[in-house]
């Protein structure tokens, strides 16, 4: 049973002439990882909107098809009440952070206070935030004071303390170094693990190979394709998007001949590994063959 559906869904922002989303259908299945893929402007931002039901509740525009969150159409379904099925990381972590907390814990604490959730658990979900994402040394400092890194984490832990069942990530870790990201990424890891469904806007293909079990991939407000990472990355030049290095290099080889797997491309550190080791086992005892011959 899907957790996420999307049925023709359409959405033209209200002083657009162009509608951002055109007859998006898709449903996510709950405790996966789905990457969503696409150029600058393609609509990845505009479907996370929807999946949160923040369109029609707080974006207005022309609006056609239907979202639904467990069944529930989330445009029948207030604002409030889905807030605590599906939690969203918006794109620019400082626009997340409420200004009305003085430090790192109490911000993270903050929703919570708002659900009414009882003292000790709220102290335990907190302390497990900030491990998860790394926090504790800044625990007691003003998230206004932290680096955007930090903030970006900030902004993450603050929603996975919700204990939504889905957490819908845009782009969380644009502010952050290679370290924070593989931290961040090995947290959404664990977090799909312990169950939660994720839904994970990113740029960097290496690790959407890494993580993610699908691939949905827009175009100019259109979904264009959707499938298992290794069929989709392997396109991605068509959509504009950024080649990994590892699929770069193999592709390279490939066009001098150098390879002859056409089969894959492969996207990561241990899949490049597999791809030249294969050509070189094959190519080592063809050589020996020849040789002895
Ligand atoms: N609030 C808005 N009002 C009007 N048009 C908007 C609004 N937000 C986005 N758009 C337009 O909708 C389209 C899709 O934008 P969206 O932000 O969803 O794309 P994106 O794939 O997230 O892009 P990026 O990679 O830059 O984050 C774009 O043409 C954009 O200009
Ligand atoms: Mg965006």
């Amino acid at each position: 049973m899907s957790i996420l559906t999307v049925e023709n869904f359409s959405f033209k922002y209200v002083h657009a002439s162009t509608p951002a989303l055109q007859h998006v259908t898709c449903d996510l299945q709950p405790a996966t990882i789905t990457a969503i893929v696409g150029a600058n402007g393609a609509g990845k931002t505009t479907l996370c909107y929807a999946l949160a039901g923040f369109i029609p509740h707080f974006f207005k525009g022309a609006m056609q098809g239907a979202v639904r969150v467990s069944g529930a159409d989330t445009k029948q379904t207030a604002l409030a009440d889905l807030v605590t099925q599906v939690g969203v990381v918006f794109q620019n972590p400082f626009n997340q952070i409420s200004g009305a907390k003085l430090t790192v814990t109490e911000e993270i604490a903050f929703g919570l206070e708002n659900l009414g959730i009882a003292r000790a658990e709220m102290e335990t979900r907190v302390r497990g935030a900030l491990d998860l994402f790394g926090l504790q040394e800044v625990a007691s400092q003003s998230p206004l004071a932290l680096s955007g890194g930090q903030q970006q984490r900030l902004a993450l832990a603050s929603i996975f303390v919700m204990h939504a069942p889905v957490m819908i990530l845009d782009e969380p870790t644009s502010q952050l170094d290679p370290d924070g990201t593989r931290q961040v990424m090995q947290a959404i890891q664990t977090l799909a693990a312990q169950g939660r469904t994720i839904v994970l806007v990113e740029h960097k293909l290496e690790w959407v190979a890494r993580l993610a079990s699908r691939v949905l991939v827009l175009d100019k407000g259109a979904l264009v394709a959707a499938g298992a990472p290794r069929e989709i990355l392997a396109r991605a030049p068509e959509w504009g998007l950024n080649e990994t290095r590892y699929a770069q290099q193999a592709r390279l080889a490939r066009e001098r001949g150098m390879v002859k797997n056409d089969a894959w491309l492969p996207q990561t550190l241990e899949q490049a590994v597999e791809w030249f080791g294969e050509r070189e086992g094959k190519e080592g005892r063809e050589g020996k063959e020849g040789k002895s011959s």
